[in-house]
């Protein structure tokens, strides 16, 4: 048999080469290449003496083979799973150090476990004494969660193999995890895929409902490999800026639900607070109109959410080169809007810093926001507040029209019943029935007419 070739996996990207080099070839990491063990080729034998057994087929409708969902006791988390946590499947929750990922699941933890359900809880992190200090902190002490401070893979599930299979089982984190069968430290890409991969069995083979908890590296994916979100069922990601108190879970994945609701957390001194209405969270309670600010008016899966855009132009004296600085919005939006704005409406940028901003630490993705941020730098450069109470949605395109956007409507309708009185947008939104002042703007130079010209 020819001898199986080495091959050599980058601890950080997990792209396989066959030579070992002291630079990753795919994401330009130092020493990051350690030797991976060969895969094993079976050669197979198709009839069933060569010990495999047949398969049984089933029919696509045969009843009860929906499963049933496990509500986790927090809303919002449910509502990010697409209604609770579906037994035997795997969630891979990832996120920023910090954010609050093992709060959650501590959260929900003693709260299934409270509903009578088993519910095993794994750190590798921290000790138990730090884990109950925390759980006293949030008001779950007597919850019957079954703690344990564990890394070994075989131990854990060695110990849950004689006990009744639990319901809910966190193993935070799975870089923390190691098995013995595995040669490499934890947290490499060999340790992880394979500890999660006989956790994941665990889970199927039980009907347990489990959450991995993964490390971000600082571009911000998941650490470890790729396959890891191949593996599981579920993507979650738990967002925010660590200095702000709100919190957003969304999933990036999700083989039994949609991908578009968010759930939305703030947290306070006793652990993560649901926040069922988060319309208007992240407008600042300000009254008087100020220049450099338009509301845009979100849509976060069904939720309307009203977001504050903010502006600000400094104009250089010398001719050194003007800085551009987003936060929670595309920097290359920006730079294409300020062409927009530059060569069709004749406004002068070239010699301002510009600085944008998302005010509450969100982060926008939404092409329809290019009207509001449009607007916010047209207020910021002229110096003049916009309309009070107004909002403003609309896609732009190169040529300088505004264009009509999804769910114009039900975004109009949110912002009249918060109290606004206008809205600006596209000619041909769907909505102008909404109860508030309705001005459609064919194009961007209307909008600069409207702000600039109004002196
Ligand atoms: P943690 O859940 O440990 O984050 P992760 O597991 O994602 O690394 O959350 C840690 C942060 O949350 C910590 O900086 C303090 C804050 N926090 C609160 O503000 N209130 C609380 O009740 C708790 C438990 C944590
Ligand atoms: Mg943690």
């Amino acid at each position: 048999m020819a001898k199986p070739k080495k091959r050599y996996v980058c601890q950080a990207c997990g792209s396989v080469s066959h030579r070992w080099q002291g630079q990753c070839a795919d994401c330009a990491e130092w020493n990051t290449l350690t030797e991976d063990a060969p895969a094993t080729v079976f050669s197979l034998k198709h009839d069933l003496s060569s010990g495999g057994r047949a398969v049984e087929f089933v029919d696509l409708d045969k009843p009860g083979a929906m499963p049933t969902r496990q509500p986790t006791g927090l809303a919002e988390f449910d509502r990010a799973l697409g209604g609770g946590l579906v037994p035997g499947s795997a969630i891979l929750m990832g996120g920023d150090p910090g954010i609050g990922k093992s709060t959650l699941l501590l959260q929900a933890a003693g709260k299934i476990a409270r509903e009578g359900h088993g519910v095993v809880y794994v750190s590798g992190e921290e000790a138990t004494g730090q884990v109950r200090m925390r759980a006293a902190r949030l008001g779950l002490s007597d919850a019957p969660v079954k703690l344990a401070a564990a890394t070994g893979v075989r131990d854990i599930l060695t110990t849950l193999g004689q006990m009744e299979a639990p319901s809910f089982l966190v193993i935070d984190s799975i870089q923390t995890m190691h098995s013995d069968t595995i040669e490499g430290a934890p947290g490499t890409v060999s340790q992880v895929r394979g500890c999660a991969f006989e956790l994941i069995r665990y889970a199927k083979e039980n009907d347990v409902a489990l959450v991995l908890v993964g490390h971000v590296t600082k571009d911000g994916n998941i650490a470890g490999p790729r396959v890891l979100e191949h593996m599981v069922d579920v993507v979650m990601s738990f967002e925010g800026e660590r200095s702000h108190q709100y919190r957003i879970l969304r999933a990036l994945k999700n083989r039994f639900g949609a991908v578009d609701e968010i759930g939305v957390f703030s947290m306070a001194g006793e652990g993560l607070e649901e926040v069922a209405n988060p319309s208007m969270l992240f407008l600042s309670g300000r009254d008087e109109p100020m220049a450099g600010s338009a509301v845009f008016p979100a849509i976060e899966g069904t939720r309307p959410v009203l977001l504050e855009i903010q502006a600000l132009i400094v104009r250089l004296q010398s001719g050194a080169t003007p800085r551009r600085a987003v936060v929670g919005w595309d920097s290359g939006r920006l730079a294409m809007l300020l062409a927009v704005l530059e060569s069709r409406c004749g406004l002068n940028f070239s010699s301002a810093e510009v600085y944008l901003n998302v005010a509450g630490g969100y982060r926008l993705s939404d092409p329809a926001a290019d009207l509001a941020v449009a607007a916010a730098l047209i207020s910021a450069l002229a110096d003049k507040p916009l309309p009070d109470r107004s909002v403003w949605l609309g896609e732009v395109s190169l040529a300088g029209e505004i264009r009509a956007v999804a769910h114009g409507g039900l975004r109009l309708r949110e912002a009249a019943k918060l109290g606004f009185e206008r809205g600006f947008g596209p000619v041909d939104t769907k909505g102008k029935d909404a109860t508030l002042d309705y001005k459609g703007l064919g194009q961007l130079a209307n909008l600069v007419d409207r702000v600039i010209g109004s002196a």
